[in-house]
């Protein structure tokens, strides 16, 4: 039975097996932007909880055993590679997803204002503060930090390094600033649970909210714990 290293980051076994996701959701572990913490930090705030957690990720972990799951191993993969993959699905996903929450977010605060006008309000509001930033963020990155790395994969240049440097700096404070934002979401909407009146575009515009969460978190975690952990051991 394989036994889960209390002093592995969340990042590290997340990137390691990929299905703990599922867990680390369900506890609310920050494994994106806090995917620098140790299991062991984590698990703290869980006190007598903690064992079983940890009990169920040994689980999921141990499946990829028995089922002699050959986990794909992003850091084999060239930078170019990782960033083409996080292009196609997290970026493309980001901005459809993006679009279509924009106008679902505006059409229930207009339909549904009588009876729940305060938090669609909030909701219409911190989702238009969430979407201005995360558009900004993909631009970026896709103008400016990600050619950037496919040219220092080719070229070696250590100056273009110390830009990228930098650059991911502000792209991981931009990264824990959109976490922020998901968490006001998910107070104003009680954790994505409609309320007992909420109409099918309603119901759509939370599974959305929170399809989208979960892809960003995952989408942070490409980029944070695999392709900048890479970038910053490359020499
Ligand atoms: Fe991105
Ligand atoms: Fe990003």
């Amino acid at each position: 039975m394989r036994q889960v290293d209390r002093q592995s980051t969340v990042g590290e076994i997340v990137a390691k097996y990929p299905r703990t996701i599922q867990v680390m959701n369900r506890y609310k572990i920050d494994y994106c932007c806090g995917g620098k913490d140790s299991l062991e930090k984590v698990l703290q705030p869980w006190k007598e909880e903690a064992r079983a957690i940890e009990e169920e990720l040994n689980r999921v972990i141990n499946k990829y055993t028995e089922n002699n799951e050959v986990v794909k191993n992003w850091k084999e993969e060239s930078l170019t590679q990782i960033i083409d993959y996080i292009l196609e699905t997290h970026h493309r996903f980001m901005n459809d997803t993006l679009c279509e929450l924009n106008e679902l977010t505006y059409k229930i605060l207009k339909v549904h204002f009588a009876s729940h006008g305060d938090s669609l309000l909030r909701l219409h509001h911190t989702f238009g503060l969430l979407k201005t930033e995360l558009e900004a963020h993909l631009v970026k990155e896709e103008e400016n930090l990600f050619p950037l790395i496919k040219e220092f994969e080719k070229t070696n240049d250590q100056n273009l390094k110390q830009r990228i440097d930098q650059f991911i700096q502000n792209t991981e404070n931009e990264h824990d600033a959109a976490g922020d934002l998901f968490k006001e979401i998910e107070i104003i909407t009680e954790d994505y649970t409609p309320p007992h009146d909420a109409c099918f575009t309603y119901k759509r515009t939370f599974e959305l909210l929170d399809a989208l969460e979960k892809d960003t978190f995952n989408h942070i975690h490409m980029e944070n714990s695999i392709l900048f952990e890479l970038i910053s051991s490359a020499r």
